[in-house]
This record gives structure tokens, C-alpha cells and sequence, in this order.
């Protein structure tokens, strides 16, 4: 006798989406209709030609080779924090803690489920990278979204931020550089926002895992932390997008604030790296190589991906009814589309089934109300990405016709 019921998934899972995966099934579907596919969706530099330095390749490899193979300690090898805290105060970071995790989204899960209680809410951005609202969904915590300001070229809407706290309110997220609108945020609007937390007691959760990517050289990105050593901020970086190993899953955190303040909470978030055991052992011997050395390669990268957004920005800037801001860092644009009569949603569906250029609908990372966008990543060549630009300028002219 099998199973009598279908097995129910948790109430939990529910409201999880994660909009940047969920395309790729609109995009199996193009693949069987024989569609030749540009992949334009994937914040991934690996997919798209770009390699991890060899050096950190290396310390790997020599790691696996001399059996460092066991678990190593919950909150990563001392070598490898002791890095990061070097990092960190070369950034101007004065940190309280380091915790080494299984990709930045671990630290961003740990962080987040170490301080914000069921019922309780965290303030974030719209636009938002996806992973934050799938985390917050799964603990039941609400989030309150304070908008990014297309026009200041998606700064944060600052006026709107203090409106949003009660008493429920635990920490803000920012995003800078930014995913998935390219924006490096300026020093003014760092402080505004240092200032709202202090206000009330908010934690800043400061997500900097794209902080060498910025394209311009007359911007900067600053670390939050840098700028106040009487708030408390968890800086959250790793491998994956500056040294090119996402699948290395090597992620930290890294806590600064007055250290009486945070002791209870940064052993909470030890108490889940315990549980957990430890982030891939072998792995955290490439962040001393990684961190201690110059990253020579991501200038090497960010010369070519300047060249690759100016194109991606001025050809999307000629295509009729879209419009672009500028991104100064990253790998992604979030152009507008100023048509009617079709959302965002199904402008991207018909614009991988009928061109095969996959990109990501504005909705799966939120927009404001009234206002449609896509994410495009610019990552691929230049022959590539004119391709894509020709091809979303035939749909829409056949869209609007
Ligand atoms: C803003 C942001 N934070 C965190 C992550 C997740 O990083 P990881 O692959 O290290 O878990 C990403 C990945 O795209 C991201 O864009």
C-alpha cells in the first residue's frame, strides 16, 4: 500500500520566490522550441568566461591535498579570519567578530535569524536582491520596503525610511554596490542612514559583496562600518563575485559596533555556526590567499565590464520605450520599460520565447508601484551583448507596433 496523500510542503516555503532561478524554467521551455538562448539572467562571471585567479585555485587544491579535510572550527580557521579581519581594517571596519560561512547567504541567513524574532520586521530595499525576502519569508519576519530612487540614480529614498520603524523593527538592509541596479551608494546617504539606526537601535546589515566591482575611478565604494563606531553594522562579503568563485560557497561576516552592545548577539550567531558545524573546510584556505594578495584580476575585469555597461547602457538608451540608468558597479542594469498593456513579467516570458534573450522580470526583485523593469547582466562579450540589444530592439518594436 503506497502513500495515501500527496506530501504537504510547510506553510513556510509558501511565500518563497526566487525569480532569478524561476526563469530559467521559461527558459527550458524556449530551449525545446529550438530557440538559440543568450543567458543574460546569472550574476555568475564563472558562466560567462571569467576564472578564478589561479593562486586561490591553488591554496585549494594544496588544502584538499594535505587532508585539511575534517571539519574545521564552527566560525572558520584562524588564518583565514584573522585575513578578513585585515581586510576589514584596511576598509576602515574595527571588528568585534568574523564568522566564515557557506557563501555570503549563509551569513546573511545567520545574521538576520540571530536578531529578528517571528512577527518582528527588517527594513529593505526596493529594488532587492531576491535572497533577502526568501529568508525573512522562511522565519516569518515581515519586511517593510523603503524605495530606490531611479531618478537619483537609485539611491535610496532616505525621507522614506523613518516612517517605516516601530517598535518591531530590528535592522535595515543596503546594498552597495548594488543588486540589481548597479548603484555605488554616496558617503551623505551612508551617514543618513547610520543616523536612523542609531535613532533606533537598528542593526545595519551591509552587504558588500560586489565592493570591488566599481566601474568608475572617480567613485569609491565605503564601507558603512568605516563611517561610525558607535553603530552596529554586520559587513557580509566573500569569494564569489570579487575572486570569482561562487562555487567555492565561501562567504563572511564580519560584526562591528561597541563590543558590550553586540556580545549576546555575536554569540547567537556562533551558536547557529555550531550547529551547523563549519563552512567547507579546504575552501577557507583560499581567503588568506585571496584577501592577503593585490586581486590584480579584478582590474583586469572591471576595465572590461566598463566597456561592456557602456554598451549595454547606451544601446538599451536607443531602444525605444526602455530607458537606463547608468550602473557604477556590479554586473547588472535594471532598465525601465515605459510600455504599455504588458507586465514586466510577460515582456521578459515573450522575450526569451520569441528572441531567446533571457533576462530577469523588475517584479521578482519588486519596483514601485506603477513602474516596470527587467535585469540585465553584462557580463558576456561585446559580440554577445549587441546580439541580445538587437534582439530586445526587434521585439519591442514588434511589441509597440
Ligand atoms: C547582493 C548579493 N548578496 C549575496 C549574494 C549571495 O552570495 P553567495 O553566492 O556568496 O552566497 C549575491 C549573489 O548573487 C548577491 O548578489
Amino acid at each position: 500500500m503506497g502513500y495515501v496523500f500527496k506530501i504537504k510542503p510547510a506553510l513556510r516555503t509558501w511565500a518563497i520566490e526566487y525569480a532569478i532561478r524561476d526563469i530559467v524554467e521559461a527558459s527550458k521551455e524556449a530551449k525545446k522550441l529550438g530557440k538559440d538562448l543568450i543567458y543574460l539572467n546569472i550574476g555568475d562571471p564563472v558562466q560567462y568566461g571569467f576564472t578564478t585567479p589561479p593562486e586561490v585555485v591553488e591554496s585549494a587544491c594544496k588544502a584538499l591535498k594535505k587532508n585539511f579535510n575534517s571539519y574545521s572550527d564552527s566560525v572558520g580557521i584562524a588564518p583565514a579570519i584573522e585575513a578578513i579581519k585585515n581586510y576589514a581594517r584596511k576598509r576602515g571596519i574595527e571588528p568585534v567578530d568574523v564568522y566564515i560561512t557557506q557563501g555570503t547567504s549563509e551569513a546573511i541567513e545567520f545574521a538576520i535569524s540571530a536578531l529578528v524574532n517571528p512577527g518582528e520586521n527588517i527594513l529593505l530595499p526596493c529594488p532587492c536582491y531576491p535572497l533577502y525576502q526568501a529568508i525573512i519569508a522562511k522565519f516569518g519576519i515581515e519586511p517593510r520596503f523603503y524605495y530606490l530612487e531611479e531618478e537619483k540614480n537609485w539611491e535610496p529614498r532616505i525621507e522614506d525610511v523613518e516612517e517605516l520603524i516601530d517598535e518591531k523593527t530590528k535592522a535595515i538592509v543596503i546594498i552597495s554596490p548594488n543588486n540589481p541596479t548597479g548603484a555605488v551608494y554616496s558617503r551623505e546617504v551612508l551617514e543618513q542612514i547610520i543616523e536612523i539606526a542609531k535613532r533606533h537601535n537598528l542593526v545595519i546589515f551591509s552587504d558588500e559583496i560586489y565592493d570591488q566591482l566599481v566601474l568608475d575611478s572617480d567613485k569609491k565604494n565605503i564601507s558603512i562600518a568605516s563611517l561610525s563606531r558607535d553603530v552596529v553594522v554586520v559587513t557580509f562579503n566573500g569569494l564569489s563575485k570579487c575572486y570569482f568563485a561562487p562555487g567555492f560557497r565561501i562567504g563572511w561576516g564580519i560584526v562591528s559596533g561597541p563590543e558590550e552592545v553586540v556580545k549576546d548577539y555575536v554569540e547567537a550567531i556562533h551558536k547557529l555556526a555550531r550547529a551547523r558545524l563549519c563552512a567547507p573546510h579546504p575552501l577557507q584556505f583560499a581567503i588568506p590567499k585571496a584577501l592577503n594578495g593585490k586581486n590584480t584580476y579584478v582590474k583586469k575585469v572591471i576595465h572590461l565590464l566598463k566597456k561592456r555597461r557602456d554598451l549595454i547602457v547606451e544601446g538599451l538608451n536607443q531602444i525605444p520605450y526602455i530607458s537606463c540608468v547608468k550602473p557604477e558597479g556590479a554586473f547588472y542594469a535594471f532598465p525601465r520599460l515605459h510600455i504599455e498593456g504588458i507586465s514586466d513579467l510577460d515582456f521578459v516570458k515573450r522575450l526569451i520565447l520569441e528572441e531567446g534573450v533571457v533576462v530577469v522580470h523588475g517584479s521578482g526583485f519588486g519596483q514601485k508601484p506603477g513602474t516596470k523593469h527587467f535585469r540585465i547582466v553584462f557580463l558576456p562579450e561585446e559580440k554577445v551583448l549587441e546580439e541580445a540589444l538587437e534582439r530586445i530592439e526587434k521585439f519591442v518594436k514588434r511589441l509597440v507596433r
